[in-house]
């Protein structure tokens, strides 16, 4: 059979993907959003709906940025809220392995995982930034080079409580008065640098027996501890040539687990914008963009390059002449920067000034030229094929679409793309299974 293309949904917590100030857009809190995103989702056969976390306000120059959304709900309270109206569609939710405990994570997604009866999913991520920590009673007491230490052994001591009613049952036999089939469920012991806890875990197995594992996170060491014990990875890289390195890359680490290349989905992030036509995409396109970088956005983002106030600076003139500052504090805090991804700022700048000058582009027009979003711009039919293209082509093996436009942007990709995806054979009709590990074609522990 063709490879089966999967489809997610991500409702944006914080960013500037989303264009809050578009009249169709709606409240990015209320649980209605949630609801009808999810819904819209399902209807679209959609394999789960994704939540990143964010846990502190970001700042810049020392002040809340208030750019784009600010703040988002608790992840577990709208994930369970959102089983209760939903009925396949799995529920992803993004925890760190940082400021959390084993105990506590694993009965938060063993509950979430019997409430929707086997759709939970958790995105480990491994957040370790002082600014951050200070929200925690823990501060800023991970060193970085430890993050993935503590996640494995975070995740290795979950799966231990998940697994510790293995072979026990609820079995309420009321004419014997019998109520678990064996005695003493629950029992764990774990000791390792980390955690040195034991007990009885409370929850009893839950449907998928351990919820579906993703990770997020770019390095080294982020792509080992994908291939060791994740079921998906929610990666950045949806183009052609970057997402087939990354893929083949991280297929690529899963034999020396003992692991077939079927254990592991990767699935990017991917932003889309439809038309009647591709011409009248593009033009919406680039309405969209020009939405998305605002003045304020675009200087905002200079900002974080050049680390240096540029609240004077007009965005429609040139980049700044000078050069990043490199010395010093960065003036921008809780985000993943331009500049902690950019290891040189200083080469980075001299290009983006070679490439402005070359397209005779503004500022504001580079940063939008350097941050592009959209993935798939075109017809309905054009984006269909385009998403074939990819997953057929092993770019990935699906997407995790996020709209521009919450919470009702989602559904002209159901309406218009999903049916030509089904035309194609590339796309289920019905949900396979009940559980979110059976949609998404995942062996069971
Ligand atoms: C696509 C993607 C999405 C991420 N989403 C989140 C998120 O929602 N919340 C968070 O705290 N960190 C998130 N991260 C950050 C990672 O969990 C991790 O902390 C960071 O990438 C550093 O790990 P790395 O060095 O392996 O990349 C994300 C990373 C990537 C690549």
């Amino acid at each position: 059979m063709v490879k089966q293309v999967h489809l997610a949904a991500h409702f944006p917590g914080v960013n500037n993907t989303t264009v809050w100030s578009d009249p169709a857009a709606g409240s990015h809190i209320e649980f209605d959003s949630f609801k009808r995103f999810a819904q819209t989702a399902e209807r679209g056969f959609f394999d789960f709906l994704f939540l990143a976390e964010g846990l502190r306000l970001r700042e810049q120059k020392g002040r809340i940025y208030d750019l784009d959304v600010v703040g988002r709900p608790d992840t577990f309270t709208v994930l369970a809220a959102l089983a209760a109206v939903t009925e396949h569609l799995g529920l992803t939710g993004t925890i760190n392995s940082t400021f959390n405990e084993p105990y506590e994570v694993a009965r938060q997604f063993a509950s979430l995982d019997h409430l929707s009866q086997g759709r939970a999913a958790w995105n480990v991520v491994t957040s370790w930034d002082r600014f951050t920590g200070e929200n925690f009673r823990r501060g800023g007491y991970l060193a970085q080079e430890d993050r993935y230490e503590r996640a494995r052994t975070f995740l290795q001591t979950v799966n231990e409580l998940w697994d510790s009613w293995s072979g026990v049952s609820v079995v309420a036999d009321k004419e014997s008065g019998r109520f678990l089939s064996e005695a003493g469920p629950g029992r764990f012991r774990h000791e390792d640098r980390f955690f040195d806890i034991e007990g009885q875990f409370n929850v009893p197995r839950s449907p998928q027996g351990r919820p579906v594992i993703f990770q997020a996170g770019d390095s080294e060491d982020g792509r080992e501890f994908a291939a060791q014990g994740a079921d998906a990875i929610f990666s950045r890289y949806a183009t052609l040539t970057e997402g087939k390195a990354f893929y083949e890359d991280v297929k690529g680490r899963l034999a020396k687990y003992g692991r077939s290349r079927d254990d592991l989905l990767i699935l990017p992030a991917a932003s889309f914008v439809l038309g009647d036509t591709d011409a009248e995409a593009e033009e919406l396109a680039h309405q969209v963009r020009r939405a998305q970088v605002s003045p304020q956005t675009a200087r905002n983002f200079l900002e974080q390059l050049w680390n240096t106030d540029l609240a004077d600076f007009d965005v429609d003139g040139p980049l700044p002449s000078f050069d990043p500052a490199v010395e010093g504090d960065l003036i921008s805090k809780g985000r993943a920067s331009v500049r902690q991804l950019a290891k040189d700022p200083v080469a980075l700048a001299n290009e983006w000034r070679a490439k402005a000058e070359a397209e005779k582009l503004s500022a504001r027009d580079l940063v939008i030229e350097v941050t592009g979003r959209q993935t798939f711009i075109g017809a309905p039919a054009t984006v269909a094929d385009r998403i074939d293209e990819f997953v057929q082509q092993d770019v990935s093996d699906g997407f995790i679409l996020v709209p521009h436009i919450t919470p009702d942007g989602l559904a002209p990709f159901v309406d218009q793309v999903v049916p030509l995806l089904q035309e194609k054979g590339v796309y289920r009709t019905e949900y396979d299974g009940t559980t979110l590990r059976d949609n998404l074609g995942l062996k069971y522990p």
